[in-house]
């Protein structure tokens, strides 16, 4: 039989999510379909209701209903609970089990291009931003065992209220966004998450980089456009740096394993989609 799969969103017309599922489906040999359904905020129950008549083998979940979603699952993964977002739906014998893949798609993608990040979780970590992408990004990290997790924020009660479910050995300490810029050498990896310097205020950013520690990471979420001010400018200190675009693809791989059980290699879908963006 024919798999079934979506994604559930307002605006996701001009998804990448496609792309990547037709990708995933035809390199793990099966035969399915993904596609988007964009649903209007006011229609949204209605729509999921109708959802449920039809067979659907699983679905994405982007914004603005990641919060939305939950109280139509039956079920939902501790992670994801914790979270208190979701993005990915998987359909187990009739009942909708929930998933977050944000943060661990992070964190493989991470792995793919700085293993040593991850063979040592010693470093210290500053995550910019207190939004959705950054709670996953933190809950992945304090799972995988990183003990010295910083967050900053515009908000800082945001950012306090983000690390309420962290690990008892996990230090994290809220600095306030216009000090960060004192603090930012001090890290092995700082991680941007907020919308600041996507397309079209691709000049913008969150903060200006000073001086670097050596061999540190400097990474943003943002993929639109894929080389953001905040990562020329550390590339141009001699930072390492890490794209955003490579999270959407790894939260893609584990949304497809969930739903088939098949975890598909990235290999040049890395490259590929650098070039769409670009
Ligand atoms: P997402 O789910 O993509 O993370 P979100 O939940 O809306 O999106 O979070 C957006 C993040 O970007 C927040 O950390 C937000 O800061 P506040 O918590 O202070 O709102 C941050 N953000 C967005 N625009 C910003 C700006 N112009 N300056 C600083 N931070 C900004």
């Amino acid at each position: 039989m024919e798999l079934c799969f979506k994604v559930i969103g307002y605006p996701v017309k001009h998804s990448l999510s496609p792309w990547i599922h037709e990708q995933f489906l035809r390199k793990a040999n099966l035969e399915g379909t993904y596609t988007i359904n964009e649903i209007e905020p006011a229609s949204f129950e209605e729509e999921i209701y109708q959802m449920k008549e039809n067979p659907i083998d699983g679905f994405n979940v982007t914004v603005p209903y990641k919060q939305k979603i939950i109280p139509f699952l039956d079920g939902i993964d501790a992670y994801a609970e914790k979270i208190g977002a979701v993005n990915t739906v998987v359909n187990k014998a009739g009942k909708w089990i929930g998933y977050n893949t944000d943060g661990i798609g992070y964190l493989r993608s991470l792995e793919a291009k700085y293993p040593s990040v991850l063979e040592n979780r010693s470093g210290r970590i500053l995550i910019i931003g207190a939004g959705g992408a950054a709670r996953g990004i933190y809950y992945a990290l304090d799972e995988a065992g990183f003990r010295a997790i910083d967050l900053t924020n515009r908000t800082a009660a945001k950012a306090n209220e983000l690390i309420r479910f962290k690990n008892k050995e996990t230090k994290s300490t809220i600095i306030l966004l216009k000090d960060v810029k004192k603090y930012l050498e001090e890290y092995d990896l700082v991680i941007q998450t907020t919308s600041v310097g996507m397309k079209p205020n691709i000049n913008d950013m969150i903060v200006s980089i000073p001086s670097l520690k050596p061999q540190m990471i400097l990474s943003d979420i943002v993929y639109q456009p894929i080389r953001t001010s905040f990562l020329r400018q550390g590339e141009a200190k001699g930072a390492n740096i890490h794209f955003g675009h490579t999270m959407l693809l790894y939260q893609a791989q584990l949304a497809f394993e969930i739903w088939t059980g098949v975890k598909v290699p990235i290999g040049n879908m890395d490259q590929d989609l650098q070039q769409i963006l670009e």
